[in-house]
């Protein structure tokens, strides 16, 4: 075989075999060099959600909250050390995210197939799809490609992550800072049709806020979260009151009929410019599901770290 005889061959070979992908994320990252990579993920995220439906919520949770804080880089798996503190003990993730455990399984049996070539981060990003599908909501293929941080930022997790206080414009700010549109979040939000809510996160909205249904609020929510502060904080409630471990447009449905969980999520139907969306979602799951596909691509781009930045973890905890 005859050799390429200039410098940009020669280049364009070596970035094929290194999978420099210069900046950009792809389908078929790993499709050579861990061709098991989805059945295995797969057979984890599968195991975990029969045994706990919830935790399919809770495995999609992480991936919102690894991307929003300094991009899709595996940031949020990192443990504290002594001279270390990670995003973990964030306000929005203390007590709160869940699913570490499963995080880790899924590494080890990665590992075992294909040792030190798959980053965390990309096993999020998977591990959310999977968990999506295996509830009943879309299936989409996952641009891969990331790499793992050697750093992590509690700071920045207190301040880009949305809390469930905000209103229509700060959701809208907190999104288009990390490039994603009004309706890229309102898309995402949809992912509040799977999981639960700890008390201290919707008490002012079931005790103050007067834009949701009475005799929901009073059914259904007070008994389980008691109005003191201090009290009940951890008792849960689902977000999605009607489809619970569903991944249906039953949480928009819930919106329409003022029936939404946190002060946060009532604020995408509460005669703003988003209720118009929201109906539309409400009406066709063909719709939520395509626009929320997209979303989550989109998320999924956000600031990866690729090539040569960053590394590929060999324990999803600590940086290697
Ligand atoms: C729009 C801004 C958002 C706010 C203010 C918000 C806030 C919250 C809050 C307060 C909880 C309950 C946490 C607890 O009580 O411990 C929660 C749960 C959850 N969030 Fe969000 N969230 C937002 C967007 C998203 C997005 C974009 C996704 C994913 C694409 C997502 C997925 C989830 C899931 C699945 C749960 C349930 C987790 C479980 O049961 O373990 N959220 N969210």
């Amino acid at each position: 075989m005859a050799l390429p005889n200039n410098k940009f061959a020669y280049l364009a070979l070596f970035c094929f075999l290194l999978g420099c992908t210069n900046g950009q994320l792809s389908t078929n990252y790993y499709s050579y060099s861990c061709p098991n990579l989805f059945p295995t993920i797969k057979h984890v995220v599968g195991s975990a959600i029969a045994k706990e439906a919830r935790m399919g919520a809770s495995l999609l949770r992480l991936f919102f909250h690894d991307c929003f804080v300094n991009g899709c880089d595996g940031s949020i798996l990192l443990d504290d050390t002594p001279t270390f503190t990670g995003e973990k003990t964030a306000k929005p993730n203390n007590n709160s995210v869940r699913g570490f455990e499963v995080i880790d399984q899924i590494k080890s049996a990665v590992e075992k197939v294909c040792p030190g070539i798959v980053s965390c981060a990309d096993i999020l990003a998977i591990t959310a799809r999977d968990s999506v599908v295996k509830l009943g909501g879309p299936n989409w293929d996952v641009k891969l490609g990331r790499k793992d941080s050697k750093t992590a930022s509690l700071q920045d997790a207190n301040n880009d992550i949305p809390p469930p206080t905000s209103n229509l414009s700060n959701l809208t700010s907190k999104y288009a800072a990390k490039g994603l549109s009004t309706q890229d979040m309102v898309a995402l939000s949809g992912a509040h049709t799977i999981g639960q809510a700890r008390c201290t996160n919707f008490r002012d909205h079931i005790y103050n806020d007067t834009n949701i249904d009475a005799s929901f609020a009073r059914t259904a929510l007070l008994p389980v979260c008691p109005k003191v502060n201090g009290s009940g904080d951890n008792n849960l409630a689902p977000l999605d009151f009607h489809t619970p471990t569903t991944f249906d447009n039953s949480y928009f449905k819930n919106l329409v009929s003022m029936r939404g969980l946190l002060h946060s999520d009532q604020e995408l139907f509460n005669g703003g410019s988003t209720d118009s969306l929201v109906k539309s979602y409400s009406s066709s799951s063909t719709a939520f599901f395509s626009d929320f596909v997209s979303a989550m691509i989109k998320m999924g781009d956000i600031s990866p770290l690729t090539g040569l930045n960053g590394e590929v973890r060999k324990n999803c905890r600590r940086v290697n």
